[in-house]
């Protein structure tokens, strides 16, 4: 199944219109293309939501605070395309692939800002790259009007702010959550695992290996029927990053898994008497050489526990 390819704004407008005189929900997948099993799966997921699926791919400039990185960002649009026709049922329907020179004919004046939630994570490490995530993603709701849109959960931070960006904003568009795709060794799937040679593919198992050794406390602390606190989780994924050959660390940083700050209490260390486990996001980032993987796991979310235990088995 080929998906049509649009790559205007007007024509996508038209497109959508349609869909939504005939009554049909839209699903937007939006993304930068090198596709992947986990945005496979994202599409996947929409296809069940809605009733037609847009894969957007554009590598949005403007989301980019290093030339190099975005130079370097791969781009496979023949392949993406051929990936995408490979889900048979679940292929989406339009492939928005939208030039440079259409998003922005011109150096907007106008752009959308985030406060707090960029604050630290990516935010701080890449200034000015989430404003350039909702900016784009405004701008996408925008033109393909969708019902919801779906991003991957390994984009966390990302998540959390297009989450409230919807909200703040009244998109009038459901955002929805696709899990983490990961590789036989719990290595998350990303687009830029293909710039890895052997030597960092191996180091990159560390990072897996982080989230799951502050999972295992976490799950031994609330077995001994103590509350995990961000402390032990910090230091357990700390310190199994330290000890990782061939990688350097941007960060490791335990939050609250809503509001992105450190979770309450004399040095971030929060005890919990009673109630449901506490969720705390387990973040990381490191460079692999020139490539920077991101990772995360929410100890307390025992799905997202789970899926990270069963890909991952030390
Ligand atoms: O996650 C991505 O690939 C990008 O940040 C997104 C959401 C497509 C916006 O450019």
């Amino acid at each position: 199944v080929t998906a049509t390819r649009l790559t205007t704004v007007a024509e996508m407008r038209a497109w959508s219109a349609r869909q939504r005189a005939e009554g049909h929900r839209l699903a937007l997948v939006p993304t930068m293309g090198a596709l992947h099993d986990g945005h496979l799966d994202l599409v996947r997921l929409a296809a069940r939501l809605a009733d037609r699926v847009v894969v957007s791919i554009f590598v949005n400039p403007r989301q980019f605070d290093r030339a190099d990185d975005l130079a370097g960002y791969p781009r496979d649009l023949d392949g993406d395309a051929a990936a995408l026709a490979g889900l048979g049922e679940a292929a989406p329907d339009v492939l928005y692939v939208p030039d440079v020179g259409e998003v922005y004919p011109s150096e907007p004046a106008v752009t959308v800002t985030v406060s707090r939630l960029d604050e630290r994570l990516c935010g701080a490490s890449r200034p000015g790259h989430f404003d350039g995530v909702v900016t784009i993603v405004t701008k996408l709701c925008n033109v393909v009007s969708p019902d919801l849109a779906v991003f991957g959960r390994k984009d966390y931070q990302q998540l959390r702010i297009v989450t409230r960006l919807a909200a703040d904003l009244d998109l009038g568009v459901e955002i929805v959550a696709g899990p983490t795709v990961r590789e036989v060794d719990g290595v998350a799937l990303s687009s830029r695992n293909r710039r890895l040679d052997a030597d960092g593919r191996r180091a990159a198992r560390a990072i897996p290996a982080a989230l799951r050794a502050a999972v295992e406390v976490a799950r031994d602390e609330r077995a001994a029927g103590r509350v995990p606190t961000a402390g032990m989780l910090l230091d357990v994924a700390a310190g199994t990053l330290s000890e990782a050959p061939g990688l350097t660390v941007d960060y490791v940083e335990v939050l609250d898994p809503e509001t992105l700050a450190p979770p309450d209490g004399p040095d971030g260390r929060r005890e919990v008497a009673d109630g449901p486990p506490e969720r705390l996001l387990v973040a990381v980032a490191v460079h692999i050489g020139p490539v920077r993987l991101i990772d995360n796991v929410v100890a307390g979310d025992e799905d997202d526990e789970q899926r990270l235990l069963d890909a991952s088995t030390g």
